[in-house]
């Protein structure tokens, strides 16, 4: 067990629950160490059976737990900045569930706290850069087969949102994983932002500006819309087209089983992203696993948990005011070069 990268998670609830089954039974060369839930019940439910666990209602103190060496931060997001500060104080290494914080001037003092520890130590857990579909679509791209990308058409349809979902959530929450997707297919940062969206679905909670539609420009010169419907009540569906300037690629259509019965056919739809992402988050952490026992950070960091929040910031500004509104990035330290 010693050899065993000893892990803190922090928060039980939908996440952090799966990824502690997922450190128990999937990946190799970790183990759960500690977990931190205010409610405790959840955090001791999330843990049973498991041994050599403490369990703890402050998550700081589960980062001085004994084991620990590394920390999963699973947590609401307004939470995550408090969790980061402390486990960088600590050196420790962390896997942040996305949005790294809710907005870019927290995201800024997260990176000047990375800055100050001399070297990277986070990965923010934008999944779909491990997803294989995802991953052939990046290879296609990059091989420069299909030419110029021009435009990114993307889909985010969830089957219901928690109850305390805001409009802002549907940018900030969601679609900063499409805002991360776009950053990192296309190699480009993403530098305005226009949000429209028709009347509401009558499926959409009281007041929730659901479903709509954002329009995205990069730095050179490509667009990248994104329809996000977080009430569609039918299915999770998560889908990009990319359109070159000598052909195009679509990801994300379903691959399940098609049931043919007299009169027709049925397709399995998956309703939600524990099931749809699945081998993406286990080789996501996987990939956080091994490269934190070699004492390196291989996926997204700061500067992309940065550069998410920013733009979605910008995002949430535009929804409010139907303007489009410019996204301003700092400057990227040198630390997160080529990144
Ligand atoms: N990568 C993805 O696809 C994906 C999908 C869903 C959610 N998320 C992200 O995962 C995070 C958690 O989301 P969730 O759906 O599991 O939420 P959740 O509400 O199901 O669970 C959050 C848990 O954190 C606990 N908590 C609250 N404050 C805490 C604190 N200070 N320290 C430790 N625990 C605390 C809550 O009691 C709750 O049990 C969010 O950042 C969310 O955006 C990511």
């Amino acid at each position: 067990m010693g050899d065993l990268l000893g892990v803190a998670v922090l928060g039980a609830g939908h996440m952090g629950a799966d990824h502690i089954r997922r450190l128990d039974q999937v990946v190799s060369g970790a183990r759960v160490a500690a977990v931190a839930d205010p409610d405790r019940a959840r955090a001791e439910a999330a843990v049973a059976g498991l041994d050599h666990v403490t369990v703890h209602t402050d998550p700081v103190a589960a980062l001085d737990a004994p084991g620990v060496a590394a920390v999963l931060i699973a947590s609401p997001a307004p939470a995550h900045e408090e969790a980061l500060l402390a486990a960088f104080a600590r050196r420790l290494p962390v896997l942040c569930e996305k949005p790294m914080v809710p907005d870019s001037a927290g995201a800024l003092r997260i990176m000047e706290a990375e800055l100050g520890a001399g070297r990277r130590l986070a990965q923010i857990g934008f999944m779909r850069r491990y997803d294989a579909e995802y991953r052939r679509l990046k290879a296609l791209l990059d091989g420069g087969r299909l030419g110029r990308p021009l435009m990114l058409h993307c889909t985010h349809r969830n089957v219901s949102s928690p109850a305390d979902f805001t409009s802002a959530m549907l940018i900030n929450s969601s679609v900063s994983h499409e805002i991360d997707a776009a950053r990192w297919l296309l190699g480009q940062e993403l530098t305005a932002v226009t949000v429209l969206r028709p009347g509401p679905s009558a499926g959409a909670p009281g007041g929730l500006l659901d479903p709509q539609f954002a329009l995205f420009e990069t730095e050179r010169g490509a667009l990248v819309d994104v329809e996000v419907f977080v009430n569609c009540g039918f299915g999770y569906q998560v889908r990009c087209e990319a359109v070159c300037e000598a052909g195009s690629a679509r990801i994300g259509d379903e691959h399940t089983m098609v049931v043919t019965t007299r009169g027709g056919a049925r397709q399995e739809v998956a309703q939600d992203y524990l099931v749809r992402f699945a081998a993406a988050y286990d080789r996501e952490v996987q990939a956080w696993v091994d490269a934190t026992r070699r004492g390196e950070v291989t996926g997204p960091g700061a500067w992309d948990g940065y550069a998410a929040s920013a733009v979605a910031e910008a995002g949430v500004r535009a929804l409010e005011t139907g303007q489009r509104v410019a996204v301003d990035l700092a400057p990227r330290p040198a630390l997160y070069a080529g990144r």
